[in-house]
């Protein structure tokens, strides 16, 4: 079926596909359709040879400034827990390939709690991250204590989700919550070189080495290093690191197949 909310381009640059929030109107307002929509192509995304880094954005104004108050405003507690929306969430967490956020304007609420899901963050001189649910009598729900306490560190962040203030690109570029800031009108083409760079690599070394890196958010560091040790190991089973090491030894590029 084709998305209401959302515009896919499989293979929007070689090997790197483009999924894009299209909600204008509503400033990208995540919706529960458009947030399946995400998930779903993701899915698809994640399943397709051809593609090695998915990018995701919304467009110059906004990524997209939350969920869609509209849509909750009148649900009650049991309503939330019966829609239960994280389980989208949490499918949107398990992508196994490089997600990149290419963000301009507001990355607000669920907004910023999304381009925080992702791996990596491009942002535009103009990105405004937030958590600005408290002004609306309720807080964070999609991670954004949990992803932005680690990202920014907690005074910073106990700040942002207490006053609904949000930060401009540069300070968190300082912070580390995004990996470059670029001027507004480069930053989904700076978001596709990150992503071409990713996607020369060996797609089997990416997807442990991105497991692994998550891993260092949810487990002490003896068993982190284990779980690192287990894919090191594991990439050795495949024809991309032979490749990659004879490549190097022979001083010509490795193309990477991905097996
Ligand atoms: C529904 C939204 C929306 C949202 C904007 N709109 N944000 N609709 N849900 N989150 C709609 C507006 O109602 C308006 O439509 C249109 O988009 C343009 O917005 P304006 O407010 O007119 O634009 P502007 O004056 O430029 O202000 C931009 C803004 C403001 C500062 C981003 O829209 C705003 O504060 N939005 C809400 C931000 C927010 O609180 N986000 C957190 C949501 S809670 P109409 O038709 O009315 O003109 C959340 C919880 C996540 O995200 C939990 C897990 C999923």
């Amino acid at each position: 079926m084709t998305p209401e909310f959302i515009l896919v381009t499989p293979q929007a640059r070689p090997q790197v596909a483009l999924i894009q929030l299209n909600r204008p109107k509503e400033l990208n307002a995540l919706n529960l359709q458009l947030m399946q929509e995400v998930a779903a192509a993701l899915k698809e995304l994640d399943k397709d040879p051809e593609v090695r880094v998915i990018v995701l954005t919304g467009n110059e104004r906004a990524f997209a400034a939350g969920a869609d108050i509209k849509q909750m405003a009148g649900r009650t507690a049991i309503d939330m827990l019966l829609i239960d929306q994280f389980s989208t969430w949490d499918q949107i967490r398990r992508t196994t390939k490089p997600l990149i956020a290419a963000v301009s304007g507001f990355a607000l609420g669920g907004g910023c709690e999304l381009c925080m899901t992702c791996d990596m963050i491009v942002a535009s001189e103009t990105a405004k991250f937030g958590q600005p649910e408290i002004r609306i009598g309720t807080m964070p729900g999609a991670g954004g204590t949990q992803r932005l306490t680690r990202a920014i560190g907690k005074a910073r962040a106990m700040e942002m989700v207490l006053t609904g203030e949000p930060m401009g690109a540069d300070e968190a570029a300082r912070h580390g919550l995004v990996n470059r800031v670029v001027p507004v009108g480069q930053y989904l083409e700076e978001a596709f070189r990150l992503a071409a760079s990713i996607a020369k690599m060996s797609p089997i070394a990416a997807r442990l080495a991105k497991e692994s890196v998550n891993r260092s958010f949810e487990t002490h560091l003896d068993e982190g290093l284990h779980f690192e040790r287990k894919n090191f190991y594991m990439t050795f089973a495949s024809e991309d690191q032979k490749e990659g090491m004879a490549a190097f030894v022979e001083k010509r590029p490795a193309e990477f197949k991905g097996r």
